[in-house]
């Protein structure tokens, strides 16, 4: 088995948690905000060549439709989604269902594939929906999640700080899925993909209340943690325009 703890794109590895941070709590109006600064090019483009010859997907935390939207043209799509307000978001010509990641309302071996994009982090228990995923998908499972380096994981940290939660590590995530999924019979591949998030019209005021209501949404502190990441986004849009939302997209095939 491939020790994945080791891959770097699942670093920093001096820097595991013993167990997940989470969840995270999404403020769903928070994530429509940040969609609408996202320049999802290298993703779709990355998913679609992840499910090539697919032609029956099973998107789990589907959210608003963004990448559903992108491979309903070559396969049958259905999303599982939780919550009410991002169903309602979701385009005519998908199958639409409530459910949860923990426990998908589908039967073993339903789908060709199934696919679950920056949803991990807001799962109760991610490795139980890693499971999920390894049990109704016959063929091939993608799953994306914040790579190193990436500045909205670091924001998030700043965030936990003042919760007195634990800095995310969304590595760990993507290697305890891997090892979970090849033990479960696939072959899995990692690789990089830039996602850039534009500076929004209100600034990086605008952007540092968006962000925490995506990862504290309701928190007594919030407005202590909207203070402390002002400054921080506000000098890294000064310098280079953009944040980077880069993430990893782990390809399971068997
Ligand atoms: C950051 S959004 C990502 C949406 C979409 N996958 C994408 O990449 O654009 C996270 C989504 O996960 C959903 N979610 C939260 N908890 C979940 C759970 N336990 N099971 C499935 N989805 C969940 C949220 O409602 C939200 O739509």
């Amino acid at each position: 088995m491939t020790d994945w703890r080791a891959h770097p794109l699942c670093g920093p590895r001096d820097a595991y948690p013993d167990a997940f941070w989470g969840p995270e709590k999404l403020d769903s109006a928070a994530f429509v905000e940040l969609v609408d600064l996202l320049s999802p090019d290298v993703e779709i483009a990355a998913l679609l060549v992840a499910l090539k010859d697919i032609k029956q997907v099973v998107d789990v935390g589907g959210g608003t439709g963004l990448l559903t939207q992108a491979i309903m043209g070559g396969a049958e799509v259905t999303v599982i989604e939780p919550d009410p307000q991002q169903r309602a978001k979701i385009p005519g010509g998908i199958i639409v269902a409530d459910g949860r990641a923990e426990a998908v309302p589908l039967p073993d071996r339903s789908t060709e594939a199934a696919i679950a994009t920056w949803v991990l982090q807001y799962c109760d228990d991610p490795m139980r929906a890693v499971d999920e995923l390894a049990r109704i998908a016959r063929h091939r499972i993608v799953i994306i999640q914040a790579a190193p380096g990436n500045d909205l994981v670091e924001i998030y940290n700043r965030e936990a700080a003042i919760a007195g939660k634990p800095s995310a590590h969304h590595g760990w995530l993507l290697a305890e899925a891997a090892t979970r999924l090849e033990a479960a019979g696939f072959q899995v591949t990692l690789e990089r993909i830039a996602i850039p998030v534009r500076k929004p019209a209100g600034g990086a005021a605008q952007l540092a209340r968006t962000l925490a209501r995506m990862h504290f949404s309701g928190h007594a502190d919030i407005d202590a943690m909207i203070a402390a990441t002002e400054p921080l986004i506000g000098r890294t849009l000064a310098v280079a325009d953009t944040l980077s939302d880069d993430g990893v997209l782990l390809s399971a095939r068997r």
